[in-house]
């Protein structure tokens, strides 16, 4: 049986990025696989996030989780922190991990860029401290975006060199997953780019319906199609893909000819894109907002995840230390 794993930074709360990117395929798979998901605490601290607020992160994005579809019955769902034998095996794993290749990572350049008085070790490090996260459970698919895609090819690198080096067949090659087949981008409504919290351009999970309309009504698009069959610009595309995230495929091929024939109206295609996100995200909304009054549940649920990883952690460590000759007397 397979082996999966997923988690995200408490940064923030859900957007569509993170349900349609890895959410989504994750609670798809969970009752097929040996399934952890988890929330990366330990990852949002190179931000330098305020203490009183990142607890409070680490409930709602739980709360969201579970309201999306998680179930603690058959996947593990934890908190990293929780489990700080991931600590440990970072550190074994960092022995083997490059100062070259960490400083190449698409990933630290553009936070070395974007916040330059904190460029900390921490940040360098954070894709080997994810490959820990993957190899703790020795997970052999990956349910991510395609923001995620170096980092997974970084895990199997590190996987690889330790079996190599110790002549051992121990760490999986983690393959990033996707239920379809190419891993997604969720884009922004503001023309270009990907939707992400740092870029303030997130249709979220909380949103009320009137947020969601109006965001999507103040999407960017453009002059609009002159000739039949011109090629998409680069913001239209990007609420087509969307839409190919939300509505029915009969919908999407309806406004695609539309757009075809020179006949579509970008009004009356932002308004089904509006009310087809509001008709997946407003049950998950009602949902989490029991979900986080429930404190005991969510005790519950972090507690038995916290047990259920530990004890999965606990194997490979111990087979870890033995393979690197760290053994006790
Ligand atoms: P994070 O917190 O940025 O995002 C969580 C998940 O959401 C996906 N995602 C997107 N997918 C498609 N389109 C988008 N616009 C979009 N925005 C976000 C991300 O690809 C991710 O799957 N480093 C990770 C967290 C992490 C992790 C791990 C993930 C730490 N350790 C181990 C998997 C396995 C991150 O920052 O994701």
């Amino acid at each position: 049986m397979d082996t999966v794993l997923s988690g995200i930074r408490p940064t923030g709360r859900l957007h569509l990025g993170n349900y349609f990117g890895a959410l989504k395929n994750f609670i798809r798979m969970q009752h097929d696989a040996r399934c952890f998901f988890f929330i990366a605490d330990y990852h949002a601290l190179t931000t330098h996030p305020d203490p009183t607020h990142l607890h409070d992160n680490i409930r709602a994005v739980l709360s969201e989780y579970l309201a999306a579809g998680l179930d603690p019955n058959v996947a593990t769902i934890y908190i990293q922190s929780d489990v700080p034998q991931v600590a440990e095996l970072s550190l074994l794993l960092s022995m083997h991990a490059y100062l070259g290749e960490l400083e190449r990572t698409a990933s630290f350049k553009e936070k070395a860029r974007k916040q330059p008085d904190n460029v900390n070790a921490g940040l360098l490090c954070y894709p080997v401290l994810m490959a820990a996260d993957i190899l703790l459970h020795r997970a052999d698919k990956v349910p991510v975006g395609k923001d995620q895609e170096q980092h997974l090819e970084i895990t199997r690198v590190l996987a690889r060199r330790f079996n190599t080096l110790y002549g051992v067949d121990f760490f999986p090659e983690s393959q990033p997953y996707n239920f379809g087949s190419e891993l997604v981008k969720i884009p922004g409504l503001d023309g270009s780019g990907k939707m992400g919290k740092s870029e303030g351009n997130c249709l979220y999970l909380a949103d009320t319906d009137e947020a969601i309309r109006k965001k999507v009504m103040k999407a960017v698009t453009d002059a609009g199609p002159t000739e039949p069959d011109s090629p998409l610009s680069e913001p239209v595309r990007n609420i087509f893909t969307i839409m190919e995230a939300v509505s029915d495929p009969a919908t999407v091929a309806y406004f695609r000819e539309q757009y075809a024939r020179c006949a579509i109206r970008y009004g009356d295609l932002k308004k089904q894109l509006a009310e087809d996100i509001i008709r997946h995200i407003a049950p998950i909304r009602e949902r989490m907002q029991a979900i986080a009054a429930d404190e005991n549940y969510l005790h519950q649920v972090v507690g038995d995840g916290a047990a259920a990883a530990r004890r999965s952690a606990d194997e490979t460590l111990r087979e870890v230390r033995a393979i690197m000759g760290i053994k006790p007397f």
